[in-house]
């Protein structure tokens, strides 16, 4: 059974050009639970922190994936694809050698509210072609749980309550490197749940709604609202919804264990690796 190693709160942060978010993972250099890099809640119901959006802008050497609960999304990139992301709606976007593109909120009023989570690539996938997909909230899974509540599985396969679910990325068709289990959970008030994980996977729990307590029965810690909870290894993760229930995010993958060098929207293994990908942006090469 795993228990709460370390708590990681949000800070507020800008990025794009503008928008306000809150940073959990990613919100300090080497800050980070390999191989996820970095995870943003952006939420707001006042337009102007965010509708300056996220203009044209690069990336190399990893997968972003945006998740959004409330507004529209729409994206552009070099490739011309473009998409409106709706409620319930994931990308899935492996920038790979590189991508450039522009992310954008669409709404003039109301509530604006999703995550994006950076997920590292291995050496070896590092400077493979740009790929995405964007994911209709219609082809996520959804579990109903026994002690109340429910799970959407955005990746990967999850028994729970004796039944198993698969989401649409990193199937058994079409596996990940990094292997990644991606649910987003509703607990009903004092719901309790029991996740199986791989003993091998990093993981930790992001809760968005109320609180949970987390760990075996005897010995849970409580995970505040709006803060990451990277979890000690084992097998299996127990989380007990507090008196007003709970949502969170819970991210278990496999650890690369490389070396990371970050700089900005480029992530590589060398700092040599990084100046040609600035280089390369530079001179129009970053995704030739
Ligand atoms: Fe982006």
């Amino acid at each position: 059974m795993r228990s709460l190693t370390r708590v990681i709160p949000t800070i507020a942060a800008s990025d794009g050009a503008g928008v306000k978010l809150r940073r959990s993972l990613g919100s300090q250099r080497g800050l980070y639970v390999d191989p996820f890099l970095m995870l943003d809640e952006f939420y707001s119901d006042d337009p102007s922190d965010y509708l300056a959006g996220f203009p044209s802008h690069p990336h190399r050497g990893f997968e972003t994936v945006t998740y959004i609960l409330d507004g529209h999304m729409r994206h552009e990139d070099h490739l011309g694809n473009r998409g409106d992301l709706a409620p319930g709606d994931v990308q899935w976007m492996t920038a790979a050698r590189g991508i450039i593109h522009s992310e954008m909120p669409q709404q003039t009023r109301g509530r604006m509210r999703g995550f994006q989570l950076w997920i590292n690539l291995p050496a070896n996938e590092k400077m493979k072609p740009a790929h995405y997909r964007d994911i209709p909230a219609r082809d996520i899974p959804v579990l109903e749980l026994p002690a109340g509540g429910r799970a959407k599985v955005i990746a990967g396969t999850v028994l729970l309550g004796g039944r198993s679910a698969s989401g649409p990325v990193n199937t058994s068709d079409a596996p990940l490197s990094t292997d990644p289990l991606y649910l987003d959970l509703q607990l009903s008030a004092l719901a309790e749940l029991t996740v199986p994980v791989q003993r091998a996977h990093n993981a930790f729990l992001y809760v968005y709604e109320g609180e949970a307590r987390v760990g075996p029965a005897q010995h849970a810690s409580t995970l505040p609202h709006r803060a990451a909870g990277v979890l000690t290894d084992g097998e299996s993760i127990r989380i007990e919804a507090g008196a007003r229930g709970a949502q969170l995010l819970l991210l278990a993958a496999r650890p690369l264990n490389e070396p990371v060098v970050q700089y900005g929207p480029f992530v590589m293994n060398t700092r040599q690796q990084i100046e040609q990908a600035v280089e390369d942006y530079r001179s129009g090469r970053l995704t030739a």
